[in-house]
């Protein structure tokens, strides 16, 4: 089949920023801890609650030997960690890690630390190993009385993903942070990532780095987070939980049923976002919550509070060391600011009248004394339809710069809607299109999502970000599918779709060249072995699909004139309509490429022919 581009290379398109595409983390399907926070120890502070989820208790993932309980009393580490092992003379407890257990590496080191509370001339000894017997030489830790850090370094002997951390103490002892890290982790740095996983973010080499959330933004953020809730449940997601020394860090209920130890917190955000050279693009809530809870706060001191919050973090990014919250940033090892330069504020508002009143206290704080930073808005959980109209109609007449828009569709839908930015208005408000992804991981999926991206790419000048969505998933803990990387305790690998992220990011052009095509885009073979085969088209966009054989015969074919509901079907096999879509879904007898009970395997060389529709 002919298939002409014709592009004019003097004629001048959009102008493609090096931002353009990015990644988008959010703490779901366990993506931080157990996952890209190198932490190899579950529930290491023993915080782990019914709260986060009802089948956890204090000891998730410990097992005991002789007395051992976990208590919450004023012998505390600190207030924010309010809970502490305490171990009977004689006792131990073994940790079971994630997935499978720990994974060690023969010849890498691990840095195992606690802090514990124990009388002069207790012995702790800490031993890693798996059912086969010791991974590393066994350690002991002498303690000096009351609470200290204890540290240790294994090597391991030898490679397992079913390790297991056992700590058991000759006397009584109270023990909080039980901690193993690998010493290995991305760019060496302390407290840092797990490696595979890191590498394969910074592989993709994106633009920015949009963080924490998603729906994980607006957990609890109605709810007072005030020290006179006792630092238990903080429910909000709170970026000053985040940051300082991890023991002084509270842990909290994760909006997606478990805990989260934050570990992985803002700074390290910061830090990895520098690391691979993207854009830093924090969200932060706007009391509005969308994720299936509707409700706008009326609490003024809270929503205060939540916006001195935000200019506080933009100093934590921005300001000198010397500054408040820059002094905490340097403290923490960056005495130089990070160079913030967007700030997200809110997540999939289903009530854009009271999302957009108290959008404009966020940006109207933020103008007034960070004239420089870029504050985006909001058009909430879907592509189209009445909250999304109303959303940017309000963030058109309020001259808002950038809004954020989320969508998880079909293939179809991608395919389909390639221009749909074609018509947004030049002048208004840019797109942020923090989310998005056809639903799937198949080959089919990364493909219908490179050709929607050919779209964005076209609309660069108004389309200015854009990010896949969620990027982790943990195949053990999944709470949301599909996703862009997934990985288990030992190993990890990119979807098709993370492919085709990473071609786009690796490629981005500096300026479109405007081309046009003739031919038959959208569709083509061969397609090998297709028993089962299916295809699309849509009412809209083709006159005829047909499905072929190498040597030209028609093996199914439609004329998908008039009316969809008025299809006729002029080939054999069955057709049907799925999301908009013509499918086949099953061939009819004389289209029957494998006969019942014929064990041999054959290769098919099929192919597949849309003509377009003219004028579309
Ligand atoms: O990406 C997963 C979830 O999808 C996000 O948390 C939320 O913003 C959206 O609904």
């Amino acid at each position: 089949t002919d298939y002409t581009i014709t592009l004019d290379p003097s004629a001048r398109g959009a102008a493609v920023d090096d931002t353009m595409y990015g990644v988008f983390f959010e703490d779901i399907n366990r993506a931080a801890d157990g996952g890209l926070y190198a932490e190899l120890v579950q529930n290491r502070s023993f915080e782990y609650s019914t709260a986060d989820n009802g089948s956890y208790t204090p000891l998730t993932s410990w097992t005991a030997e002789g007395a051992a309980e976990v208590v919450n009393d004023a012998g505390r580490l600190n207030e924010r960690n309010r809970h502490y092992l305490s171990l009977g003379a004689g006792a131990s407890v073994t940790n079971a890690g994630y997935n499978t257990g720990i994974r060690v590496e023969q010849g890498k080191r691990y840095d195992f630390s606690v802090w514990a509370r124990a009388e002069a001339g207790t012995t702790l000894t800490v031993t890693l190993k798996d059912a086969a017997g010791p991974l590393a030489t066994a350690r002991q830790v002498a303690a000096k009385g009351g609470w200290r850090k204890y540290t240790a370094a294994f090597t391991a002997t030898r490679t397992s993903s079913r390790g297991r951390l056992a700590v058991a103490s000759t006397d009584a002892a109270a023990l909080d942070m039980v901690s193993l890290f690998p010493r290995d982790t991305y760019r060496n740095q302390p407290n840092g990532l797990r490696k595979d996983l890191a590498e394969k973010i910074a592989a993709l080499r994106p633009g920015f780095v949009r963080f924490p959330g998603g729906c994980l933004v607006n957990t609890g953020s109605m709810e007072d987070y005030s020290e006179a809730s006792g630092w238990q449940r903080q429910r909000a997601y709170q970026w000053k939980d985040t940051v300082g020394p991890v023991e002084e860090r509270a842990t909290n209920a994760n909006f997606w049923g478990y805990n989260q130890s934050y570990g992985l917190g803002y700074y390290e955000y910061f830090r990895f976002a520098e690391d691979i050279g993207a854009m830093p693009l924090p969200v932060v809530p706007a009391l509005v919550t969308g994720c299936g809870q509707n409700r706008a706060t009326d609490d003024e001191a809270l929503l205060e509070r939540h916006v001195q919050d935000t200019l506080d973090l933009i100093e934590f990014a921005n300001g000198p060391a010397t500054s408040t919250w820059g002094k905490v940033r340097a403290r923490m090892g960056h005495p130089r600011p990070f160079g913030l330069t967007h700030i997200a504020v809110g997540n999939e508002e289903n009530l854009p009248e009271e999302f957009f009143a108290r959008f404009q206290r966020f940006r109207a704080a933020i103008e007034a004394k960070h004239p420089q930073i870029t504050v985006v808005s909001n058009s909430g959980p879907d592509d189209s339809g009445t909250t999304f109209d109303t959303a940017w109609r309000l963030n058109r007449e309020g001259g808002v710069d950038m809004v954020d828009e989320h969508y998880y569709n079909s293939p179809q839908w991608f395919l389909q809607n390639n221009d749909r930015y074609d018509s947004y208005d030049r002048q208004g408000p840019k797109v942020f299109l923090g989310e998005y992804a056809s639903q799937g991981n198949a080959w089919k999926n990364a493909l219908a999502e490179a050709a929607y991206m050919t779209g964005l790419e076209r609309n660069a000048d108004v389309v200015k970000l854009a990010s896949y969505a969620p990027l982790l998933a943990n195949e053990d803990y999944v709470q949301w599918s599909p996703d862009m990387i997934w990985f288990n305790n030992h190993a990890s690998w990119g979807s098709a779709n993370y492919e085709v992220q990473k071609l786009f990011m690796n490629n981005t052009g500096d300026r479109v060249i405007p081309s046009t095509a003739t031919g038959t885009p959208g569709v083509s073979g061969p397609i090998t072995g297709a028993v089962g085969l299916s295809t699309w088209a849509t009412s809209a966009a083709y006159d005829d699909v047909r499905v072929t054989a190498a040597d030209g015969s028609t093996l199914l074919g439609d004329d998908f004139s008039g009316d969809a509901s008025q299809w006729t079907h002029r080939g054999a096999g069955t057709w049907s309509v799925q999301d908009g879509a013509y499918v086949q879904s099953d061939a009819a007898a004389e289209n029957t490429l494998v006969t019942a009970g014929d064990p041999a395997w054959h290769d098919y060389d099929l192919r597949v022919r849309a003509t377009k529709r003219s004028g579309k």
